[in-house]
């Protein structure tokens, strides 16, 4: 039987690593989070104290990249280490996630990790997150979704999922601290997807056999029973 792979891209706050966990639990499939990969390498380089502007030094960085995801329990997360020492709440910062960003348009950055991402196709499956797993890393894949929400609900998503993730402080959680961070996370998600759109190497786009769906109006599990749904008429 072949492998069957499913991969999620979209813009940031969209559901897709929600959806994605819940697709890999539910079907038993490996699970593949891209970003983290290029969030580790952001995180490497910045410990190393490597200059952003020099891309062959990133490349350097992202090719020898020593990590390891432990999936643990269900519903537990992920637990990442990143050169033998546990990764904390930094992972998901929205100041990681535009360091992620600027590392992930370095072409030599994305040559290196290619096939790192692929190793993790696994019998019986993969579900795969990103920006281009449909159309650069997995062009062959079972099911290619593009997952997308209004840009005001993905700041909503993003501000839970960090608050969830405790990585917001107390004024930020409260009154006037909640809309301004709302406001700035909107920004910083607006700025991060231009970015990822516009950069030349495997911008940020639907496949052109992709599937995709506007989650504004949907409930994660709506959204994973769509995606059920298109696997088992491909399968
Ligand atoms: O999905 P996440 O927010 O963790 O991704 C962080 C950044 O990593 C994205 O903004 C994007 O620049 C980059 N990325 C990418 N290709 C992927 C996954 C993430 O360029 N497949």
């Amino acid at each position: 039987k072949p492998t069957v792979i499913i991969t999620v891209d979209g813009p940031g706050g969209a559901g897709k690593g929600t959806l994605c966990q819940l697709l890999a639990a539910e079907l038993n499939f490996a699970l593949l989070d891209s970003g983290a990969l290029y969030r580790l390498t952001a995180l490497a380089a910045d410990k190393q104290a490597v200059d952003f502007d020099n891309a062959q030094a990133l490349a350097t960085v992202a090719a020898e990249l020593d990590v390891r995801f432990d999936a643990g329990e269900p519903g537990q997360g992920v637990t990442t280490w990143l050169q033998g020492e546990q990764v904390g709440a930094e992972l998901r910062t929205e100041k990681t996630g535009a360091q992620a960003s600027v590392v992930a348009a370095v072409p030599a950055v994305r040559e290196a990790l290619l096939q790192r991402q692929r190793d993790f196709a696994q019998s019986p499956g993969l579900v795969a997150d990103g920006r281009d797993m449909g159309t650069v890393v997995f062009p062959a894949a079972t099911v290619k979704i593009f997952l997308t929400a209004g840009a005001k609900e993905r700041a909503m998503r993003r501000y839970l999922q960090l608050k969830d993730k405790g990585v917001l402080s107390e004024k930020q959680l409260q009154g006037d601290g909640q809309s301004g961070t709302l406001a700035r996370l909107l920004e910083e998600i607006n700025l991060r997807d231009e970015r990822d759109t516009n950069r030349k190497t495997s911008p940020l786009k639907p496949a052109e056999d992709a599937q995709v769906i506007d989650s504004t109006e949907m409930s994660i599990e709506e959204v994973k029973d769509q995606v059920l749904q298109l696997l088992a008429a491909r399968t």
